[in-house]
């Protein structure tokens, strides 16, 4: 279902008063019970009846986290200041023929330097969170080792100029920057990287988990799996199945890993990973293509959740190739990770089909998993081509609230690319973004009136910056950002996304 403008506007009330953002907050490892971890975050620990701000007549939660999200590739630059790395994606942009246009992120925007430019911009939002990974090869250089001071003291100051602001650090682990060593040495295939990854994750927890209460191990571990080892298309630009297979497996043992690591160094920090999910739709009503839709399901947005929370792999394939990924006895163990919360990541929809029975015979990934996987092609479409369907993020949040029984859950990313630039007064009208994300949170509103527990939404992106294999190529941004000069610029949605965190709500659609 699609919501027009007018039905939007029927349905949103009139911005109420400014919510008021959690104070005093976000202490973590000093913090261990559930009590002091509800007044740390400014989020009631566990209440299945989600308290409405009834005096404005809110869509959202009371104390709801708005926020944006970034990577550290994709914004900072600096790719070998302070003794920082290189890493898979330095490598990999480095690389001639690897990223349109030649792009890289040796410079991006700058925010090694400007993130108090960045801090003010999420400030003129209203922003109570904000979403940024850590450069595993600024913390340690060669992927394993002592922690480098100056890489951690970088990740320091952000974090105290954000608590400073009255902004959760939402920390992600792991946005694709894999030290290049650790590829040398084998990369996400090699299940050694899972124990760097560990090792890893105790530094960044023992050097912030005094102030950083909120993380993610991962963002998108099956696109950076399957784009990274299957396809190639980004870092470290591999196209083989079996790598594919056995990155998964090592990525799900760093995840249990990971996940022990961070809580053996702060008890009460909350962990979860941004899952790349898209509700899987059959493309016909028809056994084959149903069950083809349930596999895409389950390779797409389980097969990393399945493990963590229930120590098994779904079932995506005709059979489990256990052999191909190299998964030995008391594996399944130890992927276990008790999640705090579903981080959902959601984008667009994807159609699912059942190859014909040559198409199976004809190639062995087919025969392995034998599906058809495609983008809706009904809505309008982003510039990047992807289509945009609100109904796809409500879909997907009420099915992971039923199948894993109401976790808590947080939108760590929806956005989309568009490119509109300044006009002659230098304002940029991007009014489609804007729809977008009225579209989006519409339907998220939806979901948490039909009872799914989320307790956040970061839009991608705070600021236009280096999309992977498109470059600049593609702007996300809620701010606009002259490469030339750096100068960054707030757009017409980041304007109306400030209104939407003042008023807790989405504003009336002015006609
Ligand atoms: C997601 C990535 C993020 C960004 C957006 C557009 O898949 O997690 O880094 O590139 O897509």
């Amino acid at each position: 279902m699609r919501l027009t403008r007018r039905e939007f506007a029927k349905s949103t009330v009139a911005a109420g008063i400014a919510a008021a953002l959690p104070a005093g907050l976000f202490s973590a490892c000093s913090v261990s019970s559930n009590a002091a971890r509800t007044a740390a975050s400014g989020v009631p620990s566990s209440s299945p009846a989600r308290q409405f701000d009834t005096s404005s007549e809110a869509l959202f939660p009371k104390n709801f986290f708005w926020g944006t999200a970034t990577a550290a590739y994709q914004i900072e630059g600096a790719w070998k200041a302070d003794g920082k790395g290189e890493s898979i994606w330095d490598r990999f942009a480095h690389t001639p023929g690897k990223i349109k246009n030649a792009d890289t992120g040796d410079v991006a925007c700058d925010s090694y330097h400007r993130w108090r430019e960045d801090i003010a911009l999420m400030r003129a939002m209203n922003l109570n969170s904000y979403r940024f990974s850590i450069s595993w090869p600024r913390i340690q250089p060669a992927g394993s080792g002592p922690a480098n001071s100056k890489g951690v003291d970088y990740y320091s100051r952000l974090v105290d100029a954000l608590l400073e602001a009255r902004i959760r650090p939402f920390v992600t682990l792991y946005h694709w920057d894999l030290p290049q060593t650790l590829e040398d040495a084998g990369g996400w295939p090699n299940r050694d990287t899972a124990s760097r990854f560990a090792d890893y994750v105790e530094l960044v927890a023992r050097a912030l988990g005094d102030r950083v209460s909120d993380w993610m191990l991962f963002n998108e571990p099956a696109a950076f799996t399957y784009r990274g080892y299957l396809q190639g298309e980004l870092a470290p630009g591999r196209a083989s199945l079996f790598d594919f297979l056995r990155a998964t497996h090592t990525v799900n043992l760093a995840q249990g890993a990971g996940f022990r690591a961070l809580k053996a160094t702060c008890p009460a920090a909350r962990a979860g990973t941004a899952f790349s999910m898209s509700s899987c739709e059959p493309a016909t009503n028809s056994e084959e293509d149903k069950l083809a839709a349930e596999r895409a399901h389950a390779i797409t947005n389980l097969w990393f959740l399945d493990p963590a929370l229930n120590g098994r792999y779904p079932e995506a394939f005709t059979f489990l190739p256990e052999t191909a990924m190299k998964i030995k006895s008391g594996d399944l163990d130890k992927m276990r990770a008790p999640l705090d919360f579903i981080g959902i990541n959601l984008y667009y929809r994807t159609i699912a089909s059942a190859p014909t029975a040559m198409e199976r015979l004809s190639h062995v990934q087919q025969w392995l998993f034998p599906v058809k996987m495609v983008g809706g092609q009904q809505g309008p479409k982003t510039d990047i081509g992807w289509e945009v369907w609100p109904q796809a993020l409500y879909d997907m949040v009420m099915r992971i609230s039923r199948d894993f029984n109401h976790p808590q859950i947080e939108i760590t990313e929806s956005g989309c690319a568009y490119n509109d630039g300044p006009d002659a007064n230098g304002v940029i009208r991007d009014t489609r973004r804007i729809e977008y994300h009225r579209q989006y949170l519409r339907a998220l509103a939806r979901a948490i009136a039909d009872g799914a527990d989320v307790r956040g939404y970061h839009a991608w992106t705070l600021l236009d910056n280096f999309e992977w294999a498109e470059g600049f190529s593609q702007r996300f941004g809620l701010a606009y950002v002259d490469f030339k000069t750096q100068q960054r610029t707030m757009k017409e949605s980041g304007r109306w996304y400030a209104k939407v965190v003042a008023g807790n709500t989405l504003p009336p659609v002015v006609a």
